[in-house]
């Protein structure tokens, strides 16, 4: 069986450290930080135990799961591997001195990828003397039950290092879609008006967490509400990625943060795991009420929904990915009930184009502008599918 190797034994790394096991691979989990490969090694025997309790796999099977998974702090067993996956801190500094080293003692056939979310893969890819064998593998998370995976080749990427990587992944059981090395690949990209859509309606005081948390749900389908989302993620990880994502688009006043948010994040508010953030988490607290107002829910959706299926266009416009990874991202990716341009089909494209202009025109903001490619297809009358 093929050897992948992880560095970084927190949580992406056990998770597709996990993944790789599970589909049969030999894995060797390094960390630099011996507490946290402790803890790593851990939390999987307790995930398997859960498992077989569950009767998803046998004992057997768990066995040979975390048989195949060693775990150490010298790198010097990276040695031999097919795949080396990096799912270090996001620092760009650290990760390319990683790579400068893992470099020097994989084989030259060696494929190497980086987990990253928001560094660019040119920039990392930059720091090895052959980056054509480098690529973007970017999980989400918790990686085991996210069945999404973004492959995402660097400018200086072998095309046949990038086919043999999503080969591998998709035999891990993953959904691989491709997307082009910009801000965000496809997922963190589109999803940004989910958040900073309804953080405007929200500061515009035209109704508040729970009631726009809950007309995305009743009338959007969607899991989560934006807040309840935010606060499970955490304000100050969510706020980071848009700021990033904002920056790295040249300040494309598209993705302009939030002060809200940015406030949240300021204040220690980070959600769930400060046990505060747009609710109130403390034992004994009940969440607020929605304002349960149909009208004002379906404004409050579609206003949203228009500025998903929008940046989903462009995104397809700027040929980041095809029209079907782009839906299968977002809904693999981060569950939504439905690809966005699909979506956008059966609500036709004029509406959407309508309902753009109609905020552009009020607000005078480019941020609400249209993207080129649904005004082209509404004026030739075209459908996505
Ligand atoms: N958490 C997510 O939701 C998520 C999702 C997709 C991608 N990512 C990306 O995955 C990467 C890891 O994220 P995470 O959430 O697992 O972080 P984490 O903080 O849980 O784990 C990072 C681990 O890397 C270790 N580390 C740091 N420097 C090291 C080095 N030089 N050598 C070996 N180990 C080192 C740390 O000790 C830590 O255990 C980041 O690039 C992040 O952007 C995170």
């Amino acid at each position: 069986m093929p050897k992948l190797s992880v560095i970084g034994a927190g949580t992406m790394g056990t998770g597709i450290a996990q993944v790789a096991a599970t589909a049969g691979w030999d894995v060797v989990v390094n960390d630099s930080n011996e507490d946290v490969i402790e803890k790593s090694s851990q939390s999987l025997v307790k995930v398997m135990n859960r498992l077989v309790e569950k009767e998803k796999i046998d004992q057997q099977t768990a066995d040979g799961i975390l048989g195949r998974i060693d775990f150490t702090e010298d790198p010097q067993h990276f040695e031999n591997s097919d795949l080396v996956i990096e799912a270090i801190i996001e620092n760009l500094e650290i990760k390319q001195n990683v790579f400068s080293t893992v470099e020097k003692i994989v084989r030259p056939d060696t494929i190497i990828a980086s987990n990253t979310s928001s560094l660019s893969l040119a920039s990392i890819g930059a720091s090895l003397d052959d980056p054509t064998r480098f690529v973007g593998i970017h999980f989400f998370n918790p990686a085991p039950l996210m069945p999404l995976v973004e492959i995402i080749p660097a400018v200086q990427s072998d095309p046949k290092i990038v086919e043999q990587a999503k080969d591998w992944v998709d035999n891990w059981k993953k959904l691989t879609v491709l997307a082009k090395d910009t801000p965000g690949f496809i997922v963190n990209r589109v999803a940004r008006p989910f958040y900073g859509e309804a953080l405007r309606i929200y500061e515009e005081g035209i109704a508040d967490f729970a009631t726009i948390d809950w007309s995305m749900k009743e009338f959007g389908g969607f899991r989560m509400g934006p807040f309840e989302l935010m606060d499970f993620i955490g304000n100050d990880v969510n706020y980071t990625v848009t700021e990033t994502v904002f920056q790295s688009f040249f300040y494309d006043p598209r993705y302009k943060p939030s002060f809200t948010q940015k406030r949240m994040s300021e204040a220690g508010l980070l959600g769930r795991k400060s046990g505060k953030g747009y609710y109130d988490y403390s034992d004994g607290i009940s969440l607020p009420e929605a304002k349960k107002d149909e009208k004002l829910g379906r404004q409050i959706v579609d206003r949203v929904l228009v500025m998903l299926i929008n940046e989903a266009a462009d995104a397809l416009f700027l040929n980041i990915a095809t029209k079907e990874d782009i839906d299968l991202a977002m809904t693999k990716g981060v569950n939504y009930p439905k690809g966005l341009l699909k979506w956008a089909d059966e609500l036709g494209v004029n509406w959407c184009v309508d309902r753009l202009d109609r905020l552009y025109d009020e607000y005078r903001e480019d941020r609400y502008r249209c993207s080129p490619l649904l005004r082209r297809m509404n004026n030739k009358n075209q459908s996505f599918y």
